[in-house]
């Protein structure tokens, strides 16, 4: 029996790209999925580096909010992950790419989520609710920003003494984490 083909999988960007990184590391060489093109919703947004570091072909959005655009952005994806993309998808895409789309979000949805809920901004609001854990979520993408099913998620402890900063960089390491897994296990359904 032939070996499927790797998954072809189109990654979402507007900033540092570190969950890029762990994808590009994760499925170097897998026979199971590859990072087939990086999408960027900013032509300054480091992603963009790391995907060209790494050989992948990679385009910037004139008009994020263009369905039409994006989707001839997206070719012949078959799973698209957004990571750390700060743009709403256009109804279109989402329907295109139902239930393959992703997201990653740095806190347990269904709590702390939602227009404005990201970087820095969602770790203050979880310290300053008292929360005693937080922690990464994968879901599927819909037409409401972080309201998708979720996928998986994986908690992290909160520290006495932590900052936005010590918070935000133990959810990435989490973040890194659940989102491989869950492209890999994504991959093997699809392929
Ligand atoms: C991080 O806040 C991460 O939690 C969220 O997007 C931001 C940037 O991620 N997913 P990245 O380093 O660009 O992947």
């Amino acid at each position: 029996m032939p070996h499927p083909l790797p998954v072809r999988v189109a990654v979402l960007v507007s900033g540092g790209g570190t969950n890029l990184q762990a994808l590009l590391d994760a499925l170097h060489d897998s026979p199971l999925a590859r990072v087939a093109r990086v999408i960027s919703s900013r032509a300054d947004a480091g992603a963009l580096a790391r995907a060209r570091r790494a050989s992948v072909p990679t385009a910037v959005l004139r008009d994020p909010s263009d369905p039409a655009e994006l989707l001839a952005a997206l070719g012949d994806a078959q799973l698209v992950v957004l990571a750390g993309y700060l743009k709403l998808v256009p109804t279109p895409v989402v329907s295109r790419f139902r239930d393959r789309m992703i997201n990653i979000h740095p806190a347990l949805l269904p709590d702390f989520g939602g227009p404005g809920m990201y970087g820095q901004h969602v770790h203050e609001a979880v310290l300053a609710s008292g929360a005693t854990e937080s922690g990464a979520t994968v879901h599927i993408v819909d037409e409401v920003f972080d309201r998708g099913k979720i996928i998986a998620q994986e908690k992290v402890r909160i520290e006495p003494g932590d900052t936005p900063d010590t918070l935000a960089a133990r959810v990435l390491e989490a973040e890194h984490r659940l989102l491989t897994r869950v492209v890999l296990e994504l991959a093997r359904r699809i392929g």
